[in-house]
């Protein structure tokens, strides 16, 4: 039985922000959901978060991860001292405990998984997570008897010159056997360099305590300013590229484009230069993407084209091409085989198939059926000031250019708008609609405003 504790009650002053530390995003997540969700397959029996500093903001920003527990640590006097907070807590619990960093967030299951593991194998009272830096600094650095009893903890700050030298560093990540935890917490002390309670003295103090190697060092990297939070964001990119290359997606300059964990793509889609793929965003084969667009939390069928565009909240279906510089968001569902071109913006309305929208367009809280033509320069006047109100476009209806159509306004199947109308009231089926004053020719006109 494992419960798991994550360390998040720092405010993290180097990262010189407003933000908790902890609540600073990476690839979309924050850095603590990423931690908590990173223990989820181990089935922990308890989850408890250490908050402290604006404790209310980080609570608020995992309400929606179920069963969380939450434990203040009011002032923040060390990462012993936050795990102190937990005496009361888990009184009379006999498992084992895991204590994760919230800002160490590149952790791998399988490492997770095989320090648990080492720790009940060996029946350790303690088994740490370190790793070999070629650059230790900030860390705190492990001294190991042979290969991997641990023998003494030093931070950083309270290193000798040649300690420092030791470039075997501590990741932040613990199992311990509680009951032998919970015996020395109350009997840490804060004579050091940063005169605060170290959870690393604890370790030193219980019984058998083994450091088990990390495989790949990247995955320890602690987020301490934002130099590192970009450090992380580049590991986490060149994984997630790397993922989507082996599983027969094209990027093509991989290092141009960003893509979000929770993005899924198919085989045989195309991402092309300086695209960017975020939330949750499907996109089926096929499909090629860019250059120069943004996708945020849409779904793209298969073989849909999207070139310097800009594509949120909403859903496109097979075979449609978007842009050059069209902007779809506020949930806009556009159909199968439909165009939407160059300075188009789509805003809460839906597109039956093969309807083309290819021209300096504005279609807001717009419903259009399928083989819909409009115009170029075809707007919908959906806000009066107050309200914002609906157009209905029936199937196979053709708006000429430069008309607007003023909302709430239906128009039928089989309707011609005539260029230059602004459409006010309703349309019935197979009607031409002309909304515009009729020219006017007053021939001689210059010689007659001479006289
Ligand atoms: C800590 C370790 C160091 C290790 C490094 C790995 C200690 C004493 N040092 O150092 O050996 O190499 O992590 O990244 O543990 N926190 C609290 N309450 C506090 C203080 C901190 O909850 O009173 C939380 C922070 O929010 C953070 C985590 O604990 O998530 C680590 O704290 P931080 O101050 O960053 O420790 P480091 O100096 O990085
Ligand atoms: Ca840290």
């Amino acid at each position: 039985m494992v419960v798991v504790a994550i360390l998040a009650a720092g405010k993290g002053t180097r990262m010189k922000s407003h933000l908790p530390k902890v609540l600073h995003t990476l690839g979309g997540r924050s850095l603590v959901e990423r931690v908590i969700t990173s223990v989820e397959p181990l089935s922990p029996s308890r989850r408890i978060v250490i908050v402290g500093y604006q404790s209310e903001e980080v609570k608020a920003a995992m309400h929606s991860i179920p069963n969380l527990e939450f434990v203040e640590q009011t002032v923040q006097l060390g990462t012993g001292h936050a795990i102190q907070q937990l005496l009361p807590h888990l009184e009379g619990y006999t498992g084992d405990l895991l204590v994760l960093n919230g800002d160490v967030p590149l952790l791998r299951l399988e490492t997770l998984q095989n320090l648990w593991q080492t720790h009940k194998e060996n029946e350790n009272s303690a088994t740490i997570l370190t790793a070999y830096l070629s650059n230790p600094k900030g860390y705190g650095r492990v001294f190991c008897d042979g290969d991997s009893i641990v023998q003494q903890m030093v931070e950083e700050k309270d290193c000798t010159p040649k300690q420092r030298e030791n470039n075997r560093v501590n990741a932040g990540i613990y199992c311990f056997r509680w009951p032998e935890l919970a015996k020395i917490l109350p009997h840490l002390e804060a004579n050091n360099a940063q005169k605060e309670y170290y959870l690393t003295d604890a370790v030193t103090q219980v019984g058998k305590v083994m450091a088990v190697d990390v495989a790949d060092y990247q995955e320890i990297l602690g987020i301490n300013d934002r130099l590192q939070l970009a450090t992380a964001y580049d590991i986490l990119q060149r994984r997630i590229k790397e993922k989507w290359l082996l599983a027969g997606v094209t990027l093509v300059d991989p290092t141009s484009i960003t893509i979000d964990e929770t993005v899924e793509l198919q085989p045989d889609v195309i991402i092309e230069p300086q695209t960017h793929l975020r939330g949750k965003t499907v996109i089926q084969s096929g499909s090629r993407i860019g250059p120069g667009s943004l996708i945020e939390n849409s779904d793209l069928g298969q073989n849909v084209t999207v070139l310097y565009s800009v594509v949120t909240d909403s859903v496109v279906q097979a075979g449609t091409k978007i842009g050059p510089y069209a902007h779809l968001r506020g949930h806009a569902e556009v159909g199968a085989n439909c165009r939407v071109g160059n300075f188009v913006e789509l805003k809460n309305t839906q597109l039956g198939d093969r309807t083309n929208v290819a021209h300096l367009s504005y279609l807001g809280d717009t419903t259009a059926g399928s083989q819909v033509n409009i115009g170029a320069g075809t707007i919908t006047a959906n806000y009066d000031g107050v309200r914002k109100h609906r157009t209905k476009i029936g199937d196979r209806t053709k708006t000429g250019s430069n008309s607007v159509l003023v909302a709430p306004v239906t128009l039928g199947d089989d309707v011609y708008v005539a260029a230059g109308s602004t459409v006010t009231e309703d349309v019935p089926d197979d009607s031409l609609v002309i909304a515009r004053s009729r020219q006017v020719v007053k021939p001689g006109w210059q010689k007659k405003s001479a006289e």
